[in-house]
Formats: structure tokens, C-alpha cells, sequence
């Protein structure tokens, strides 16, 4: 055990699953200040809890830059986000000081595939319009023309980033029938195979596939990259679901696209901003189903990916080899 003076100042910006704070609190180590509540900490409240902090255990919706940096000092040792993307984390200003990143790769790949399945099934096959009609006496009788959709059978598939997530949508995706399953990265990947995935440029996913599927990270290169062109050259009978960032699609365009018949339904786990507006435009429409960034939310998803950052940050604290450390 450390004495008072010895135990380092851990600053967790929100209430976590219960498995990763027993671990800190277990650990004997840290002087923990939690944001205690389910909502984003205030940015005044971050620099002040953060001042001095050897540690920080963030979310996707703290943004990390330089101000927060020059808040923390020089104790700040390592930042743990309980999530595998990064992109909220000013990355070179955090490697310019020093400092160890902690992420939680693997862990919610599962969960994230699978919500991303269900979200494109849900789009292509119309579920919440159903269930809306069956509870506001729209459904009058069966009706061979009414709530058709589109199917994934002899379809094709585009993988937009075959990642780690990318990779286990596809694997989900191809006992549907799926015939052909194309994808585009910044290169071939050896694992496309087990899928029988054909690597192509950007423009010939967008072209042939019935289904596009946004599956990378948010980077320079990827930011606004489903936009006007993108869309005009996608089919009018094909569906587009986002579950990587909202900041991957020019929403602008995508309402454009969707509300003049250039593509026939969206759906989208990630948006910008988050939480949307309840008056935002894409939620006036029929062929756009919106979910609220529930990806990796399975309790058991929740958990292991709780206590992953726990661990990445005691192993930060104590210059240990991480559990996943993010190279920076
Ligand atoms: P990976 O790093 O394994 O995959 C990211 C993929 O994006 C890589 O294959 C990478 O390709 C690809 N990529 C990068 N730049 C481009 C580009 N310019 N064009 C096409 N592809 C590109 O990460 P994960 O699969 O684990 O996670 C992916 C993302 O999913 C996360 O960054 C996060 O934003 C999001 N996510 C969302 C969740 C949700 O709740 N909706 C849950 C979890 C993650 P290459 O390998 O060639 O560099
Ligand atoms: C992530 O981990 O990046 C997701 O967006 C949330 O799990």
C-alpha cells in the first residue's frame, strides 16, 4: 500500500462500469476524482479535475487537446479511453509530452459488428417504419406492395476500412448469401481472403455495391469522405449505414441524397454532433433510421472494456507493459 503522499491522482471523467473502478480502487494506488454522473464532464470541470493528474480515464466525448494537456502538467503519465477509436485525442501534442495511450481494441469488436448487422438489416428491411405503422393503425391489411425492402442475397457488399471491426462485419454478413463482398483500405489485407473479399479503389465500391458500410477510422483522409460526389455515384437502390464517426459523412449531402431518391435508405449509428438534434433534418425522413452510438453496448462488452482501461491505466501509472497500449 502507498502512503497518502504516494498514491497518484487519477482524474475519470465519467461513471464507468463498475468492473474497471473496483480494479482502481483495488489497485491501492491512485487517488481517484470521478466525474460522478452519466453526462459529459463539463470542459471547466475537466481542466480543473485533470490539474496535477498523473492519470486520466477518458471517453470518446472528452476531447484531449493541448488545452486539457497544459491543464494536467507534467505528472500526466497516461490517458486510458474506454474506447478503441481515438480520434477525440489530439494525438501529437499527447506524443510531443511523452505520454502513454491506453485504448480498447478487440474487446468491443463483437458487440460493434453485430449492432452494425442488425442496424443494416433494420434499414434495408424497413423495421422501425413496421413497427411505427403497427402501433398508429397503419397496418390495414397485408399488402404485396407495402413496406418492401431491399435484402442481402446475391447482393454486394462494400466494406468501407476492413479493420478489425470491418473484418467481423463481413464475416457476419456473408452467411446471408452475400455474393460479391468488396473493400477498400490504404491496403490489400492478407485476412480479406477468408471472406472472399475483393480489394478495389473507393469509386468501384461506391459504384457496385448495394450495400456500403462504413467501417473505418476517423482520420484527415477519411473525414468527409462520404459526400455530393460519393453519393451521386451510388445506386438509387442502395443502402449506406456509418457505424465508425459521424464525421465520415457530409450529413448535408446525405440528407440531399436521401430525400431526392439518389439512394434508397441510411442508417447510422454515429452522427454529428452527438447527441443530434430532435430537429435535426435526417430525422424527418422515412429512409433514415438514426441510432444513438450503441455499437459496443452489450453489458459484457461494457464491462470487459471497462476493466481493459482500468488495467491500460495502472500499467501507464506504473510503466508497465499495457494490456493495449496505442502506438503512438
Ligand atoms: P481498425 O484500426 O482495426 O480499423 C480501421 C480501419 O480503417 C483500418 O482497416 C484502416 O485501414 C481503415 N482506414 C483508415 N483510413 C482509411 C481510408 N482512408 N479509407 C478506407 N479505410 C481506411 O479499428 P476498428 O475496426 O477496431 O474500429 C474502427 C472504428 O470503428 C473506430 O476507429 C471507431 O471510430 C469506430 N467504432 C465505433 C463503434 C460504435 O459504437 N459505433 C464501436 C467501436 C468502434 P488500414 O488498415 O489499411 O489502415
Ligand atoms: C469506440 O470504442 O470507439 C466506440 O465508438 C464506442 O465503443
Amino acid at each position: 500500500m502507498m502512503s497518502a503522499q504516494q498514491m497518484l491522482k487519477v482524474f475519470v471523467t465519467r461513471r464507468i462500469p463498475q468492473e474497471g473502478m473496483k480494479i482502481l480502487q483495488k489497485a491501492g494506488m491512485c487517488n481517484l476524482s470521478v466525474w460522478d454522473s452519466d453526462e459529459p464532464v463539463p470542459r471547466a470541470e475537466l481542466l480543473k479535475g485533470v490539474a496535477g493528474a498523473h492519470g486520466l480515464l477518458c471517453l470518446l466525448s472528452d476531447k484531449v487537446d493541448a488545452e486539457v494537456l497544459d491543464a494536467a502538467g507534467p505528472n500526466l503519465k497516461v490517458i486510458s479511453t474506454l474506447s478503441v477509436g481515438f480520434d477525440h485525442l489530439a494525438i501529437d501534442e499527447i506524443k510531443k509530452r511523452g505520454i502513454r495511450v491506453g485504448y480498447t481494441p478487440d474487446v468491443l469488436t463483437d458487440a460493434t459488428a453485430e449492432l452494425t448487422v442488425a442496424l443494416l438489416l433494420a434499414t434495408a428491411r424497413r423495421l422501425p417504419e413496421g413497427v411505427e405503422e403497427v402501433k398508429n393503425g397503419g397496418w390495414s391489411t397485408w399488402k404485396p406492395l407495402w413496406l418492401c425492402g431491399y435484402g442481402l442475397s446475391g447482393s454486394t457488399v462494400g466494406v468501407i476500412g476492413l479493420g478489425r471491426i470491418g473484418l467481423a462485419i463481413a464475416r457476419r454478413l456473408k452467411p446471408f448469401g452475400v455474393k460479391r463482398l468488396l473493400y477498400t483500405g490504404r491496403q490489400p489485407k492478407p485476412q480479406a481472403q477468408e471472406v472472399d473479399g475483393e480489394y478495389v479503389p473507393l469509386d468501384t465500391l461506391v459504384r457496385e455495391s448495394d450495400f456500403v458500410v462504413v467501417s473505418c477510422s476517423l482520420t484527415p483522409d477519411t473525414q468527409g469522405l462520404c459526400d455530393k460526389t460519393f453519393f451521386s455515384k451510388m445506386k438509387k437502390t442502395s443502402i449506406f449505414i456509418n457505424t465508425s464517426r459521424g464525421a465520415v459523412v457530409n450529413q448535408e449531402d446525405l440528407f440531399e441524397a436521401l430525400s431526392s431518391g439518389q439512394i434508397a435508405a441510411a442508417g447510422l449509428d454515429v452522427t454529428t454532433p452527438e447527441p443530434l438534434p430532435t430537429n435535426h433534418p435526417l430525422l424527418t425522413l422515412n429512409n433514415c433510421v438514426v441510432l444513438p452510438h450503441i455499437g459496443s453496448a452489450t453489458y459484457s462488452t461494457r464491462g470487459v472494456m471497462s476493466e481493459l482501461t482500468a488495467n491500460n491505466l495502472l500499467a501507464g501509472l506504473t510503466g508497465s507493459e499495457m494490456p493495449s497500449e496505442l502506438k503512438l
